[in-house]
């Protein structure tokens, strides 16, 4: 887990009328490895589709802005990255990588297998937070920052109208901003795709809570709420939420929080948004971002954006 203080949102959280938690807090070391389990799962078409579209344009991509450095935020395990950086080495371009992730150990996992197995790899892990640490990674000449696997969809509307124009002000003309996003389908792929049948995005979601039980001394009984995964059609999102199965009162002590929680009453731990090519589109315009590229797998359920500054 991150050295980041954990608390002030936690507090809002768990405060608020209905409750919610940071999805942040899923990636300590068994959330990040359960991420990666979830990538695997025959529902989770995500990963699959990005995949695809990255084993397709990433020669492309890497030919349209010469990067010398490509930043990644979010970037877990950075499986899917090496796409990009086998490319970049290919053709020349830099070969410095930042990856900057709230987990430490994922950022260590990924630096010990991409060194194994690319010893020109110039690799730079900054555990941060993408919300306020992206400006303060040095700008070493032309670069791609890339944000995949959805991560984007985590970020309400407000989050996102001030997440793109800080992605655009860490770039320079020339730059390159390349964003991975999920677009809207059926409800049912989309729900099964959270909810697994093997139950293992339930251990994930459920994570949140022995990560506070550990890091705030909190006493959630962990066992004593399902896994809810549900699509909003207004908001074009999926909620996953933890219900409690029965009454109960929470102390988290290094927080003086006592938190009480009705059998039924849901905490929402996630929001995943779903996104269409005008909307998003819209979003980044609007941030000072055209886009360049449209990328998509065959069945037209993921997408990549590429973007680039425009203006002055
Ligand atoms: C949905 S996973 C995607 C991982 C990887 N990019 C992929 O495509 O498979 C989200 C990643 O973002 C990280 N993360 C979540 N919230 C974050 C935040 N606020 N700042 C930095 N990293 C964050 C998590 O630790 C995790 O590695």
């Amino acid at each position: 887990m991150t050295g980041t203080p954990i608390g002030d949102d936690i507090v809002a959280g768990l405060e608020a009328s209905p409750k919610w938690l940071p999805s942040k807090y899923f990636y300590d070391g068994r959330g990040s490895a359960l991420f990666e389990r979830i990538t695997r799962l025959p529902e989770y078409y995500l990963t699959r589709a990005e995949t695809a579209i990255l084993e397709s344009n990433a020669e492309s991509v890497v030919a349209r802005c010469r990067p010398e450095e490509l930043v990644e935020l979010g970037s877990g395990s950075s499986r899917k990255t090496r796409l990009l950086l086998e490319a970049m080495h290919r053709s020349g371009a830099g070969s410095r990588y930042v990856a900057l992730d709230v987990s430490d150990d994922a950022l260590r996992a990924a630096e010990e297998a991409l060194l194994a197995d690319y010893a020109w790899l110039e690799f730079a892990g900054v555990v941060g937070d993408f919300h306020t640490d992206l400006a303060a990674i040095p700008r070493r000449g032309p670069r791609l920052v890339a944000f995949l696997g959805s991560t984007i969809g985590n970020l309400d509307p407000a989050e996102r109208a001030t997440f793109f124009p800080q992605v655009r002000d860490a770039l320079q003309r020339g730059d390159a901003f390349l964003l991975g996003l999920d677009l809207v389908k059926d409800v049912g792929v989309l729900e099964e795709a959270y909810d697994d049948a093997a139950g293992i995005t339930a251990e994930f979601n459920r994570n949140i809570l022995a990560v506070l039980n550990r890091e705030l001394d909190a006493d959630f009984p962990i066992d004593a709420f399902d896994h809810v995964a549900v699509f909003d059609k207004v908001s074009s999102w999926i909620e996953m939420r933890l219900r409690a199965t029965r009454d109960m009162v929470v102390t988290l002590p290094p927080l003086d929080l006592r938190v009480t929680l009705l059998a039924g009453e849901e905490i929402r731990t996630e929001i995943s948004c779903k996104f269409t090519r005008e909307q998003i589109e819209a979003e980044l315009v609007s941030a000072g971002l055209g886009v360049e590229g449209w990328m998509t797998d065959g069945e037209q359920r993921f997408a990549i954006a590429l973007a680039m500054p425009v203006g002055p």
